[in-house]
């Protein structure tokens, strides 16, 4: 192909350092919805809008100047809130001075741990089907991406086959739970296993935990409740998700002060800040009140209502434990393969849906497709009503 691009003398050869990747699925299938009117529920971000009090906090911060760099790890107020949420809920203090850093979202933190545990030669483990970032992330740090399954049909780890996994050059394992794109969660046994497993390495651990405020069942089981795994951690979350300001990209990592020495070398050198006027209006936020506890009832009520819609239709849910995504088994109906079905169904029957499939890297595929339901409970009607006449 590349010998029909006509190339402007001068133009530099480039060796790409990723080499496989293309545009994403999700904006693919955005792009698709616009142009057939589809509702789409494929990509992941709500279509309501925040608190009006968070936006006025940071209309206040601006208004009263904080408009210029900010300490490199955050703003002292905003890591101290984090570190009393984090308290409050598993029960672990870390230090705002040592072991908190603000990120750029939590695909910045991602990218910072990464680069700052793998180098070229090492192995860093990664559960399939995973999120879209994490094994760009290990290529640009030049390690060696090792792909383990979690268990088809329910998703849950698989800990002969992620033990077997383990060599002399893991460097870092990446898990996240509640987990995108499946809605499962890992058990507090789960947590227990994988503390087990590490024991005698010294892998360290990045815990992608974005939708901890998003659990249905019992308590959210993150890393920090355990001591030995929250001592080898890089703990990740996202202003973005837990306020309904995905665009915000405001996030945060926390960690042990030895692994966030290393994580916040990186970080300087990466963003160096985050913007001053939003970690001011969070900080101011979350000292108003505990929003995040209302979450939980918030998705579960959305969930319930699209899931009480998707049993008149012939998709089977598959459950949905965290997150706010459902998947459905679209066997019944199809037998196109997952992006056929999902492209059919965006532009047939007017609904975006995102296959499961371009969530493994070989695009293992189960029939599955992945709806997100933070929409507004008027577009999860229309949504409904389309997929009523499958
Ligand atoms: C599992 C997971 N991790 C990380 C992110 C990125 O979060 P942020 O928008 O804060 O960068 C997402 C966003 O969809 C996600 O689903």
């Amino acid at each position: 192909m590349n010998d029909r691009i006509s190339v402007p003398a001068g133009t530099p050869v480039v060796q790409s350092r990723l080499p496989t990747v293309g545009t994403t699925i999700f904006t693919v299938m955005s792009a698709l919805a616009t142009e057939h009117g589809a509702v789409n529920l494929g990509q992941g971000f709500p279509d309501f809008d925040c608190d009006p009090a968070l936006v006025d906090a940071v209309a206040a911060a601006m208004r009263s100047g904080h408009n210029q760099y900010p300490p490199m790890a955050g703003i002292a107020p905003l890591r101290e809130r984090i570190a009393e949420k984090i308290e409050s809920l598993y029960g672990r203090r870390y230090d705002p001075v040592t072991e908190i850093t603000v990120t750029a979202g939590a695909t910045q933190a991602i990218l910072n741990a990464v680069l700052a545990f793998v180098g070229p030669g090492d192995e860093a483990i990664v559960l399939e089907p995973s999120y879209d970032s994490y094994s760009p992330n290990i290529e640009l740090a030049g390690g060696t991406v090792v792909r383990v399954p979690l268990t088809p049909g329910t998703f849950a780890p698989d800990f002969g086959r992620i033990g077997a996994a383990i060599t002399s050059k893991t460097r870092l394992i990446l898990i996240n739970s509640p987990h995108n794109p499946s809605g499962s969660v890992w058990s507090a046994a789960e947590l227990a296993q994988l503390q087990e497993l590490l024991r005698d390495t010294s892998i360290v651990v990045v815990s992608d935990e974005v939708y901890e405020h998003m659990v249905y069942d019992g308590e959210h089981q993150g890393v920090a409740r355990f001591p030995e795994l929250a001592a080898r951690s890089v703990i990740v979350s996202s202003f973005g998700k837990t306020y309904h300001v995905t665009g915000w990209k405001v996030g945060y990592a926390v960690a042990p002060a030895a692994l966030m020495a290393e994580f916040r070398k990186v970080h300087q050198f990466n963003v160096f800040t985050v913007n001053t006027p939003m970690q001011h209006g969070l900080a101011a936020y979350m000292a108003s009140g505990s929003h995040h506890l209302a979450l939980p009832g918030f998705y579960r009520a959305k969930r319930d209502l699209f899931g009480a819609g998707l049993a008149r239709t012939r998709l089977a849910p598959l459950p949905c434990r965290g997150t706010f995504f459902q998947c459905v088994d679209y066997s019944a109906v199809s037998q196109l393969s997952e992006a056929d079905f999902c492209r059919w169904l965006t532009v047939e029957i007017g609904v975006a849906a995102i296959p499961l499939s371009a969530f493994y890297a070989d695009g293992f595929d189960q029939h599955i497709a992945r709806f997100c339901f933070a929409k507004k409970d008027t577009t999860l009607d229309t949504a409904l009503e389309r997929l009523a006449r499958l």
